[in-house]
């Protein structure tokens, strides 16, 4: 059975609505189930956790169940889990934390291709502790990064790289085993970053099949609530610095690192992307195996549904001479996620989606604080790119729809 999207769509209120979100890159619409989740822990859980009474131990237990589907969804231990308020505040408070660790000299690796999420907190860290930094490029042909580009920026001081598993402009993916390995070919010791948060709207996370040492996913983006879910392999964050109160010890983890302590109620409904993705797999009798297997078949069906949209996105945005589009133009779900990103020949990119907005299909353009890329493809002047991003919610009725508001565009 392929993917039933009348049952799927029926999951989320957000999709009630005659809008056609073609924004999901920037964030998904939330499970009915997360928000469920949520409202039943401030309606009956919203006492604090950690005292010995009835009410307080089962606060306790759903934020608990919360991180645990964070973790779930990472392929991690809860132990390796950070439940974050952000990507960006989650690699920064990691960042705080192995800077001290690292000596003056030592080499560090960013791209310009990344979410600044992925680079701003390295490059500080950097500057803090007299650290070297290089820089991997992008090809601008391909919009992408080469690992034949990394091989000359490793040497025996690299002791960080951080770079994105899936480019949030022009949603192409990486080949993070094959990346990881040229790195440990070079030191076996380095710390690799990579940023999922454009991956994991559309497939199963695996932290340990891709041998990373940290990696993070925004929730907000993943149909759960403001939260970010951050991977640190157990070694690193046991020997990195914590950043919470000075008598939380080094051995409490995830704690250490989640100052001021999760926001209960939103970590609490994390749960409720479980639930939502429990449901898809009953739906379709996928009831198979353990969570991670239900999950895993859960989003090899929402791929093969999201390959079929961005064939369809694609063909009809080739179709005009003047369009131009960035990043993979093949839309083998191997290759890349429905995360399309464009420029209209002799039009800045702000004057392109308002001329969507009428029509009820919401779109955004400009360098989706990725302004590294943005520069290195020549469209800094140029308001950027537009860009159409699709989940396995969307539509093909909908991608025609966009398609007939873009030929009256361009
Ligand atoms: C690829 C990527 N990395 C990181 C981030 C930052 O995520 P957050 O808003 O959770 O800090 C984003 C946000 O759009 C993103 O697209």
């Amino acid at each position: 059975m392929s993917l039933d999207v009348d049952f799927v769509r029926a999951q989320f209120p957000g999709l009630q609505s005659p809008w056609a979100l073609f924004d999901n890159a920037g964030g998904s619409v939330p499970a009915r189930a997360v928000i469920d989740r949520t409202t039943h822990y401030m309606q009956h859980r919203a006492v604090q956790l950690g005292a010995s009474y009835g009410l307080s131990q089962s606060a306790e237990a759903d934020v608990r169940a919360g991180e645990a589907a964070a973790a779930l969804l990472l392929g991690a231990s809860t132990r390796e889990t950070i439940v974050s308020h952000s990507t960006t505040m989650g690699f920064g408070t990691l960042a705080a934390g192995i800077g001290p660790t690292l000596s003056a000299g030592d080499e560090v690796v960013v791209t310009n291709l990344d979410h600044a999420a992925n680079i701003g907190c390295w490059r500080r860290m950097a500057a803090r502790h007299d650290l070297v930094l290089r820089e991997w490029k992008l090809r601008p042909q391909t919009a992408s990064l080469h690992t034949d580009d990394l091989d000359g920026l490793l040497n025996s001081k690299t002791r960080l790289v951080a770079f994105t598993h899936c480019a949030n402009v022009v949603g192409a993916l990486m080949d993070v085993p094959r990346i990881v390995d040229v790195i440990r070919d070079n030191r076996q010791d380095t710390i690799i970053v990579a940023d999922g948060v454009a991956y994991a709207p559309h497939r199963q996370m695996d932290v340990a099949a891709l041998g990373v040492d940290a990696y993070a996913a925004s929730l907000y983006k993943v149909y759960g609530p403001h939260l970010a879910a951050v991977f640190g392999r157990e070694s690193l964050l046991l020997a990195a610095h914590g950043q919470n109160h000075d008598f939380i010890s080094e051995d409490r983890l995830p704690y250490k690192f989640q100052p001021g302590n999760v926001t209960h109620e939103l970590t609490a409904g994390l749960s409720g992307i479980t639930d939502y993705l429990d449901a898809v797999a009953t739906h379709h009798g996928l009831d198979i195996g353990d969570a991670r297997q239900r999950h895993e078949a859960v989003f090899a069906e929402f791929a093969a549904h999201e390959a079929a949209l961005c064939a369809r996105l694609l063909e009809g945005l080739l179709r005009h001479d003047a369009i131009t589009v960035l990043g993979p133009h093949d839309p083998d779900p191997n290759i890349r996620v429905p995360t399309i990103a464009f420029t209209v020949s002799g039009r800045d990119a702000s004057e392109i989606p308002p001329r969507f907005d009428p029509h009820g299909i919401a779109l955004r353009c400009g360098d989706f604080y990725a302004p590294g890329a943005i520069e290195a493809l020549g469209l800094e002047g140029a308001g950027g790119v537009v860009r159409a991003s699709l989940v396995h919610y969307n539509t093909l009725d909908e991608v025609d729809r966009f398609l007939a508001v873009l030929a009256d565009v361009v």
